[in-house]
């Protein structure tokens, strides 16, 4: 109890965070705690796990006795591994003006261990390091991040969980995207899986879930009494959900070549949005109710159809005597490939709260700008008394409920409003919940809110493996259509609003792209 008071005095747990979290303050003191990150040597433990890692532990989420592990087949040793993270963090918490203190600490809790995937022996050798690292505690949790290609999942979370799972505490696995290709592809990957760890184990990522704005998305919904009675077909004419970067796949074409936009952006991050957004109300906050809302919404979508679909590749674009690349020109993509680098489909939910409602799926790269947001377009008032002094098109003076995911977090609606003054002028304008005007906090990072869920168990933000089912079964039939028929993706130059086909595509449900 004195450590437990002392801890609280020099700050060191946000208790009260670790409460909301699950983690009880008692259990917090006597908690040990090994991160594996395996790929450590990679893009993504670079640019997001580690800085994550770091920033919880600078906000002191972290459980008392924590030691990180990086494990990947280059040769390093712990002061090169540490030099290596230490560039990718960032002191975007510095409060106390300690952040340099604070990285020295956390890098020294920082080692490293190289060894192949396949092999468990290197595993055990890994297990040996983390048990002494362990050894003064009674027991420790051991969690482990996948951050590597995934032909090789099964192979490591095989060799992990027999060589390197903890004895008494709990063992889970983080598991990247891809999850699978298709139908197929995810059922083997998934029982490939099973037979290593059971689902409580496997945490399946989609960072998306872990962005504030996506979490708010049920709070804004279930906590509001204005917004709910307006979500249905009744009011709501069509629902946009748009992702766009303002770059091309530099870098990571050779991978994304094999997978496209459709699968990288759109069956996953886009249609977990969906679900969220649409969903029934779930019986309580607990992740299994909530999943099981969203795969019933899932169940009750449309098959995405060719027709209802257009396809779209970046070309180089010379402007001001800079040539932007095309998609082509990436070395790591195949000369004559036509993988869609832009995709928009419309998709309907046959349910009773949203038949007949459109919801646009578009997501690109190398367009104008960088962008993911939800538009809500809603319909028009019925007689309304102002039809001919609003001085507006009345089709883009209807509501339209806009949630800005990123960048420039925040939450809008248009309204008709008058204009003030003397006579009657109308004009559309914005209730404006801007994030960065309204709240001081920096937003946290979607990797921390995730490696911090399933520090604490938390699955609620986790992908269960009937949700990707789902999921899977809608793309697979369009996925295999496109690549047997060989369809052209209509290309668009680098820098603009995409392929002029997502405008028809729109058109031919009433719909304008917001
Ligand atoms: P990398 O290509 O950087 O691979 C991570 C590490 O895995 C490498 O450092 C390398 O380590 C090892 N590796 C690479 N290729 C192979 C191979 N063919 N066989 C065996 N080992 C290999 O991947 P990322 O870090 O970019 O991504 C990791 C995971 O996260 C992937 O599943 C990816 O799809 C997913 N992801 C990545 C994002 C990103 O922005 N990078 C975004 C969202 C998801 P070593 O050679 O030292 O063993
Ligand atoms: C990843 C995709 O899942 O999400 C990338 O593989 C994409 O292609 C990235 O760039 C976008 O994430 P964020 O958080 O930067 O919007």
């Amino acid at each position: 109890e004195a450590a437990a008071a002392d801890a609280r005095q020099n700050g060191s747990p946000s208790f009260s965070n670790m409460k909301v979290y699950g983690l009880q303050e008692e259990n917090w003191e006597k908690a040990a705690l090994s991160i594996v990150v395996v790929g450590a040597s990679g893009d993504l433990a670079k640019k997001k796990i580690f800085p994550s890692l770091f920033a919880l532990y600078y906000e002191n989420m972290l459980p008392q006795n924590f030691k990180v592990y990086g494990y990947a087949r280059s040769k390093m040793n712990d002061e090169e591994f540490r030099d290596l993270i230490a560039g990718s963090l960032t002191c975007r918490l510095n409060d106390a003006g300690d952040c340099g203190k604070k990285m020295d600490e956390f890098l020294e809790r920082c080692f490293y261990q190289a060894g192949q995937y396949a092999s468990e022996d290197d595993f055990a050798a890994l297990d040996k390091r983390m048990a002494d690292g362990e050894s003064e505690q009674s027991c420790a949790d051991r969690m482990f991040y996948l951050s590597i290609p995934p032909n090789i999942f099964t192979t490591v979370a095989a060799c992990a969980s027999k060589a390197a799972s903890s004895k008494c505490g709990w063992t889970r696995m983080i598991v990247e995207k891809p999850f699978g290709k298709d139908s197929e592809s995810f059922q083997e990957l998934s029982a490939a899986l099973y037979e290593h760890l059971r689902e409580d184990q496997i945490y399946r990522i989609d960072h998306y879930l872990g962005k504030e704005l996506i979490e708010n998305l049920t709070v804004l919904r279930f906590a509001n009494l204005v917004f709910e009675p307006l979500w249905s077909r009744q009011y709501i004419r069509n629902v946009q959900v748009i992702f766009s970067e303002n770059f091309g796949t530099e870098g990571r074409g050779g991978y994304f070549d094999q997978y496209g936009i459709v699968r990288d952006v759109i069956q996953n991050h886009l249609l977990q949005i969906l679900a969220l957004f649409a969903m029934e109300q779930p019986a309580s906050l607990d992740a299994e109710d909530i999943r099981n809302e969203k795969v019933k919404v899932l169940k009750s979508m449309g098959q995405v159809r060719l027709e209802d679909m257009v396809l779209g590749q970046y070309r180089s674009r010379t402007t001001r005597g800079t040539t932007l690349p095309g998609y082509l020109d990436d070395d790591t993509v195949p000369p004559n490939s036509i993988t869609p680098t832009f995709a928009a489909c419309s998709v309907f939910i046959n349910n009773a709260r949203w038949d007949g409602v459109p919801f646009l799926l578009k997501a690109g790269k190398a367009l104008a700008n960088k962008a993911a947001e939800i538009r809500v377009q809603f319909r028009h008032v019925p007689g309304n008394l102002y039809r001919n002094k609003l001085g507006l098109d009345l089709d883009k003076a209807t509501n339209e409920l806009v949630i800005r995911v990123q960048p420039n977090e925040g939450i809008y609606l248009k309204v008709n409003n008058k204009v003030p003054g003397l006579g009657l002028r109308i004009d559309t304008t914005r209730l404006d919940l801007t994030y960065k005007s309204k709240y001081q906090a920096t937003l946290p990072d979607a990797y921390e809110r995730l490696i911090l869920d399933c520090i604490n168990g938390d699955r609620r933000l986790f992908i269960r493996n009937d949700e990707l089912e789902v999921a899977w079964e809608k793309f697979t039939p369009v996925l295999k259509e496109i690549e047997d028929r060989g369809v052209q993706p209509e290309l668009y130059p680098y820098g603009s609003r995409g392929p002029v086909g997502a405008h028809y595509l729109a058109a031919k449900h009433g719909v304008r792209w917001g």
